[in-house]
């Protein structure tokens, strides 16, 4: 026999000299698959008109995690054909790159919220949030009532946003300094969004939750309902790519 399979031999009959080696083995191959995702620049592909939340959506969304929607609901359309023609265009890895962390959930009591941008009105979903029967009977969704009487808590956005610049989502300083006055000016339909709309791209800014006078967490959780899967042009892009 020769020594190589001699050595083999007692590798294999020796089960703690095999199970070091076959962990081993596992680390090395582990590494060199998933390193490099780390490094390369492409593991994301750039998708034209994603942006980071605005503060306004930024404080919903911390809301829809805070109330736990995503116990019920997934935001991530799969490339099947049924899935697409209920939702739309499949999720692109590009739309969920400055979710920290990102919602693409487990579970489906109700739909799939990935594109429910602009498919109802705000009024819809402020009802609906109030009493989700009244709008649609079958529904077990729960009530949201509350959040329609909750002031919003406005003033620690520089703080969200100073948190997720460390983790890579590209907020410019000037960004993090105006958060707080951003979150005001989307929420405002009288104050003046220029600035607004400079630093975040087709930020919609109006009174959400049909009270202008008072800045409440439906407010905040119908902008950021709002905005769900509508930053990417996908007409724009169907020469390029077809959505099914
Ligand atoms: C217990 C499970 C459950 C939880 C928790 C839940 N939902 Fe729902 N949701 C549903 C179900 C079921 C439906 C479908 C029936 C309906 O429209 O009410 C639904 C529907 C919706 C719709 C309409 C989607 C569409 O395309 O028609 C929206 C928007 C929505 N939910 C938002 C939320 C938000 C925001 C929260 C957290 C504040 C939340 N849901 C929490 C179960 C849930």
């Amino acid at each position: 026999m020769s020594t190589l399979a001699h050595k083999h031999k007692t590798l294999e009959r020796n089960v703690s000299l095999l199970g070091l080696f076959a962990f081993l083995a596992v680390i090395v191959g582990g590494l060199v698959e998933i390193v490099p995702l780390f490094w390369v620049k492409t593991t994301v592909e750039k998708v034209e008109g994603v942006r980071p939340y605005t503060p306004l959506e930024l404080a919903g969304r911390n809301i829809y995690i805070r109330e736990g929607c995503y116990v019920c609901h997934s935001q991530m359309i799969r490339p099947f054909r049924d899935e697409v023609e209920r939702y739309g265009h499949y999720s692109l890895a590009a739309e969920s790159m400055y979710d920290h962390p990102f919602q693409w959930g487990s579970k489906r009591t109700g739909p799939d919220l990935a594109r429910v941008g602009g498919k109802y009105s705000d009024e819809w979903h402020v009802q609906h949030l109030v009493d989700p029967r009244s709008v649609v009977p079958e529904s077990i969704m729960p009530p949201y009532a509350f959040l329609k009487d909750r002031p919003l808590k406005a003033g620690d956005m520089t703080g969200h946003l100073t948190a997720l610049s460390r983790v890579g989502v590209p907020y410019s300083n000037e960004a993090i300094a105006a958060a707080n006055a951003d979150l005001l000016a989307q929420a405002d339909p009288e104050a003046d969004s220029a600035d607004l709309l400079k630093r975040y791209p087709k930020a919609q800014a109006r009174d959400y939750d049909g009270d202008p006078k008072t800045l409440t967490e439906m407010d905040a959780l119908v902008a950021y309902l709002q905005m769900l899967g509508t930053l990417v042009d996908f007409r724009a892009a169907a020469g390029q790519e077809q959505p099914r």
